[in-house]
């Protein structure tokens, strides 16, 4: 069979609708007790074999991109060589992402990157990896990477690479509002080392979503982490109040943040919100939908 020319892949976003972090541990990562969803800001991945590695990124919209690696130190290509080394060969790939998810912004943007490379390798070069082995190389490169691939609402624990599907019966909208300046990761838990302590378990947003009752994931919602990133960037609080004020049901830093997320009824009122939003001045407001699929093949040529 003559193999492909190029494949697209398709990786969701994702948000942590409860993330309890506990104290770091001795290789330096924090256990994590964490629900998360993936949600409808998604990156397309395209790959075709080349003689070298390359990445280029576009954007979708208005977002920044500036902020993305175009070398070797890109996840997706770290992604793209540890499949080949998975299987002892030595191939390598253009790889071209179109950017819908905001970078650096608590939404595992990079991860998504990563799992989309990984799955669309694996058709390009037809080595039908397994999914456990998918799963063991997505968390070689980072914590997120493997509920990049599964996608749909999931419990998190380890330092979040180790992943089970959780029921979900709801269809939940939300409002994203990215922040121009990124926040790192690791800065965010070394401010929390300092000054937190967390813990919080996800029975009620686990028992929310199984029953679809929004009211109900609205007081469940929580992030172990939010504490430590609003001391770091007091600004945050603004955009927290503005969404608040704007009439969502709850607010919710994403991740590290420092993208803010509210939760509100309905479609109608996502963009109601959103409106709000954007006339004060937060600029790139997007609305989003969860859950959704984890990455999938797109096309192929
Ligand atoms: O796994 P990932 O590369 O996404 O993590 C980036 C950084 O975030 C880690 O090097 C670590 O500093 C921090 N981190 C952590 N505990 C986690 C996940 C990430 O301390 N559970």
């Amino acid at each position: 069979m003559k193999g492909h020319l190029s494949v697209t892949v398709r990786a969701p976003a994702k948000i942590n609708l409860l993330l309890g972090v506990g104290p770091v541990r001795e290789d330096g990562y924090h256990p994590l007790d964490t629900v998360y969803q993936a949600i409808s800001l998604y990156d397309d991945v395209t790959v075709s074999t080349s003689v070298a590695w390359s990445v280029n990124v576009e954007a979708i919209g208005d977002l920044d991109v500036s902020g993305v690696p175009l070398d070797e130190s890109n996840i997706a290509i770290r992604a793209g060589a540890l499949l080949a080394a998975h299987h002892g060969i030595s191939r390598r790939a253009t790889i071209g992402i179109s950017k819908g998810i905001p970078v650096a912004g608590g939404m595992a943007g990079g991860s998504a990157d990563a799992a989309a490379t990984l799955v669309a390798l694996d058709r390009l070069w037809d080595l039908q990896t397994s999914d456990d082995d998918l799963l063991e190389i997505a968390a070689e490169l980072g914590s997120d990477v493997p509920f990049a691939l599964i996608g749909g609402s999931a419990h998190g624990t380890g330092h979040g690479e180790l992943v089970e599907p959780v029921t979900d019966d709801g269809t939940w909208w939300w409002v994203v509002v990215p922040d121009a300046a990124g926040m790192s990761t690791p800065e965010v838990y070394r401010a929390f080392d300092a000054h937190g302590s967390g813990g919080t378990g996800t029975e009620a947003v686990r028992t929310a979503l199984a029953g679809g009752d929004l009211d109900a994931l609205g007081a469940a919602l929580h992030n172990d982490l939010q504490d430590a990133a609003l001391k770091l960037r007091a600004d945050l609080r603004r955009t927290e109040a503005d969404l608040a004020g704007a009439g969502v049901l709850a607010t919710l830093l994403s991740g590290s943040g420092p993208t803010f997320l509210g939760l509100v009824e309905d479609q109608d009122c996502a963009h109601q919100v959103r409106e709000a939003l954007l006339a004060a001045e937060h600029p790139g407001v997007l609305v989003a939908t969860g859950p959704v699929a984890g990455a999938h093949v797109v096309t192929y040529v």
